[in-house]
């Protein structure tokens, strides 16, 4: 039996205030890697930590998904910028504008971060517990994951919080603007094909990769 390929046109309904238009600029393996990650890391650091010009933050995990892309955020709203990540991943971290890249298997990061405006947490853990006290009065702990003891946070006079990104078409518009003009830069490692989801996965797990795996639909 001779079989026909047949092409299938699959449609989707969106909330239209939850999207936003591929600019021209940006090629579809790049703006995959964009709305998750980068909304992320833009509602941590702007939305929900508030930070402005002139603020010191350290961004624990800046070679990640998440990471480069706030590490990115911070340097192009006029912060100081601070980000802990794997010796093979400083190199990575300092192409990001970075101004002090930490190696966190090697360098203890309390000794190099102090006076913290912001601690954007994407690692937890041990991690978060060193932070806390490099904080300034007032400053503010936002995480990606568990949410954040309110007795410590009050113990050292900050804001504490997680969040879930939300999809918010305003938002990957400037994103996405700021991605088209060159000034922020999405790093895609690789891309597997769909059928190759789980090798794709392995290596995140892995932890081998620096920003973004994307997988392609043919
Ligand atoms: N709440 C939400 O809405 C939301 C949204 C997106 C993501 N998330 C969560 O946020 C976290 C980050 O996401 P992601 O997509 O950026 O993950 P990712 O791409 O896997 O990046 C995590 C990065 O952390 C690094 N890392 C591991 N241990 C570290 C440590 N002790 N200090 C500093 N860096 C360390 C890893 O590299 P090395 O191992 O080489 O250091 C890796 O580059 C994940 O846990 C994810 O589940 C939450």
């Amino acid at each position: 039996m001779k079989i026909r390929k047949v092409r299938i046109h699959r449609k989707v309904v969106l909330d239209e205030a939850a999207i936003a238009r591929k600019p021209r600029e940006i090629d579809h393996v790049h703006a995959a890697a964009i709305p998750l990650a980068g909304q992320t890391a833009w509602q941590g650091l702007f939305r929900y930590g508030q930070l402005r010009a002139g603020q010191v933050v350290l961004i624990h995990g800046g070679s990640g998904g998440v990471g480069h892309f706030a590490v990115q955020f911070a340097k192009a709203k006029g912060a100081r910028v601070l980000t802990t990540v794997s010796t093979d991943k400083v190199q990575f971290a300092r192409t990001l504008g970075a101004d002090i890249v930490i190696d966190y298997k090697t360098q203890r990061f309390e000794e190099l971060a102090p006076d913290l405006d912001m601690v954007f947490d994407l690692i937890d853990g041990e991690t978060r517990e060193r932070s806390w006290k490099l904080l300034k009065k007032g400053g503010v702990l936002v995480s990606t994951l568990t949410g954040p003891s309110q007795q410590t946070a009050a113990r050292y006079g900050v804001r504490a919080l997680r969040y879930t990104v939300e999809a918010d078409g305003k938002e990957l518009a400037e994103i996405l603007s700021l991605v088209a003009s060159g000034k922020i830069k999405p790093h895609v490692q690789k891309t597997y094909p769909l059928a190759e989801a789980a090798q794709a996965l392995n290596s995140v797990e892995r932890g081998d990769s620096v920003g973004k795996i994307v997988l392609t639909v043919e």
